[in-house]
């Protein structure tokens, strides 16, 4: 399995259905149905190039709320729909989740949609969103979708608590199982200069504090596809290590990333983590709209990190991490796209292990059938030329050939994985 899934095709149903339940739930006015499209345009410039005139209150903005529930949500399930099935999210009777920026309660509706076998474990969420309107929507929005999932009588043994304030807020109840943030951290940071890294590293550890409030809990953050977002991420990687959150996913190791996004010494961009994948399976509705809007999406990107408790990661330093695994093999995360390499007969991939950035190359099938954001391990890095680095990237080259890798689960290796804690339910 790899870390971005296909839609399930039960998923697949519900994401299509998610346009017209938005209509029947939000019923919408001929005159503003025909603005939607400037609408979405407008909020997509206030969400980036125009996010100095958006002002902190932006969803409380009638205007502003359609277009989000319309456009950014279900294109928000979708990414999460194809990433939340190949993590390993262990959620469990009377499990609590903490959602911090939940707007209209986009994780869990995406958990809900592409997670049908949580459907009937009773778990709670605490949704923390500084817009109260936007939280309101999506607890309509999440009964309208539960409503057509189950049917009326069935009902659903989840509980939604709901809070309008800030992420600091204090959060009651027992202990978050998961904290989650989707979306929300780059509104947080983005005042700060493109290349202000120091700046960011220090925000993002505060935010850390701010997801790691219970020993137990695992931590789940998404944010966009983009540069910046990959910088953040890698920051928060550091920033949660230090707390003893070690990654689970996406990446294959617990040493240091090698992708960091921001800028090299020499003022050049450095490569930053994130999938990119494609968009054939989002709603059509979805997809016209966007194009009314000026903004179709023909691929999806996000970075985003998953990592385990600090009781269950244990405490151990990520640098004195194995390389290797128990087997011996070097567990590889792949990264890119294939492209041609030196000469044309061979193509590569990049990827990334402990042993930092490296060139998966072999034969055009082979690299081709690795797919982006799988996990493989190369069986024996001795077999490998795992000493020569690629002259373009640095990556250090591992040749593929016939025996020398075998594909794994979408999980970190077993030295990373946590144990089992209580009765759990997980993909
Ligand atoms: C882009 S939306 C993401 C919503 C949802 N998580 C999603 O992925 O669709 C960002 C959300 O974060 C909320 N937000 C931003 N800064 C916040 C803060 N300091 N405290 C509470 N909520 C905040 C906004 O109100 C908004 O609903």
């Amino acid at each position: 399995m790899t870390l971005i899934t296909d839609l399930a095709p039960a998923a697949g149903c519900l994401l299509d259905a998610v346009p017209l339940l938005i209509d029947r739930t939000f019923p919408l006015a001929e005159r503003f149905k025909k603005k939607l499209p400037q609408s979405i345009a407008e909020l997509s410039r206030l969400l980036t190039s125009g996010r100095g005139e958006r002002g902190a209150s932006y969803l409380e903005k009638p205007e502003m709320l359609q277009a989000y529930l319309r456009y950014f949500l279900p294109w928000n399930l979708y990414r999460l729909s194809r990433l939340l099935p190949g993590l390993s999210l262990e959620l469990c009777e009377g499990d609590a989740v903490t959602d911090l920026g939940s707007g209209p309660l986009t994780l869990p509706l995406a958990l809900w949609i592409s997670r049908p076998d949580l459907r009937s474990v009773p778990l709670e969420f605490r949704c923390i969103d500084r817009a109260g309107a936007v939280l309101r929507a999506g607890r309509r929005f999440f009964a309208a979708l539960a409503e057509f999932t189950t049917g009326a009588e069935t009902g659903t043994p989840w509980r939604f608590k709901t809070a309008a304030a800030a992420l600091g807020a204090p959060v009651r109840g027992k202990p978050a199982a998961l904290v989650t943030a989707v979306n929300v951290f780059n509104e947080l940071y983005e005042d700060l200069p493109y290349r202000d890294h120091a700046g960011l590293a220090g925000k993002t550890r505060a935010y850390a504090g701010l997801l790691c409030r219970d020993a137990e809990s695992s931590v789940l953050v998404v944010e966009p596809g983009v540069p910046r977002a990959g910088e953040f991420i890698a920051c928060l990687r550091t920033a949660l290590a230090e707390k003893g959150r070690l990654p689970l996913a996406p990446c294959p190791h617990a040493g240091p990333c090698p992708c960091p996004g921001g800028f090299s010494p020499g003022g050049k961009k450095t490569r930053w983590c994130h999938f990119a994948f494609d968009t054939a399976g989002a709603p059509a509705d979805l997809h016209r709209l966007s194009a009314a809007a000026g903004i179709p999406k023909e691929r999806a990107a996000l970075s985003f990190l998953f990592s385990g408790s600090a009781k269950r990661s244990g405490k151990t330093a990520p640098a004195a991490r194995p390389a290797e695994t128990a087997e011996g093999g070097l567990p590889v995360r792949v990264l890119s796209d294939p492209f041609p390499v030196e000469g044309g007969n061979l193509y590569g991939r990049y990827g990334c292990s402990e042993k930092g950035l490296v060139l998966v190359r072999g034969e055009k099938s082979r690299i081709g059938a690795l797919v982006p954001g799988s996990l493989f391990t190369a069986e024996s890095v001795a077999q490998t030329r795992a000493e020569t680095r690629d002259r373009k990237s640095g990556a250090f080259i591992i040749d593929i050939g016939a025996a020398a890798v075998r594909t794994a689960g979408t999980a970190a290796p077993a030295s990373f994985r946590a144990g089992p804690r209580k009765r759990r339910t997980g993909s």
